[in-house]
């Protein structure tokens, strides 16, 4: 693993202190997938033409998150409608809270990659794709559907997109689970087929 370092043109913050950071608010395990998606999203973004190092600092935060969510979305304007929903749509609507709090990065572009990471959306930027795509396909995954994932991905963003809201919709609905509104819009835009 090269060693990580992040320019500060994002946060008033070293690039130690967001790692340390980042570490102190997570378990190994979380944290050593941060540093993969982050990695995963350097790759992505080098493939698509855009900004790299920036690519691999959304990545790398895209999971920070506190466990004060109800409080938060109660308190700082987020959509109450959140509250009916649970920590895995949370982490990436919500975390963008923390990550400005805790963080300091209030670039929007970064902030609406971790935002739509757990849910994708209609409507996506180049970075959105990146990072949602890089959570699904970083080298620690392990799904029937992976290597599949993976070579779509590398070969065109979009067609990743699709794959995975697919992907993610179909193991919803085998288990019988409520599926996030902005979800079910952005299958019916990236994932349907073109006729
Ligand atoms: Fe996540
Ligand atoms: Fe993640």
């Amino acid at each position: 693993m090269a060693k990580l370092f992040f320019k500060e043109t994002y946060s008033p913050l070293s690039s130690d202190e967001i790692i340390a950071k980042e570490k102190a608010n997570m378990d190994n395990k979380r944290f050593k997938h941060c540093v993969r998606v982050s990695e995963t999203s350097r790759k992505l973004a080098k493939l698509n033409n855009y900004d790299e190092d920036k690519a691999a600092l959304a990545g790398f935060v895209h999971d920070y998150a506190k466990q004060e969510y109800r409080k938060v979305i109660k308190t700082q304007g987020f959509d109450q409608d959140l509250l009916n929903w649970n920590r895995s749509i949370w982490h990436g609507i919500v975390g963008t809270y923390f990550i400005k709090r805790d963080l300091k990065i209030t670039d929007k572009e970064i902030l609406t990659a971790v935002d739509r990471h757990t849910t994708g959306d209609v409507k996506m930027t180049t970075l959105d794709k990146i990072v949602f795509m890089a959570d699904f396909i970083e080298p620690g995954r392990d799904f029937p559907g992976v290597d599949e994932a993976r070579k779509i991905t590398f070969a065109n963003l979009d067609d990743g997109v699709g794959f995975q809201l697919a992907h993610t919709l179909s193991y919803l609905i085998k288990d019988r689970n409520k599926i996030y509104p902005r979800t079910f819009k952005a299958y019916n835009v990236w994932s349907t087929k073109k006729k």
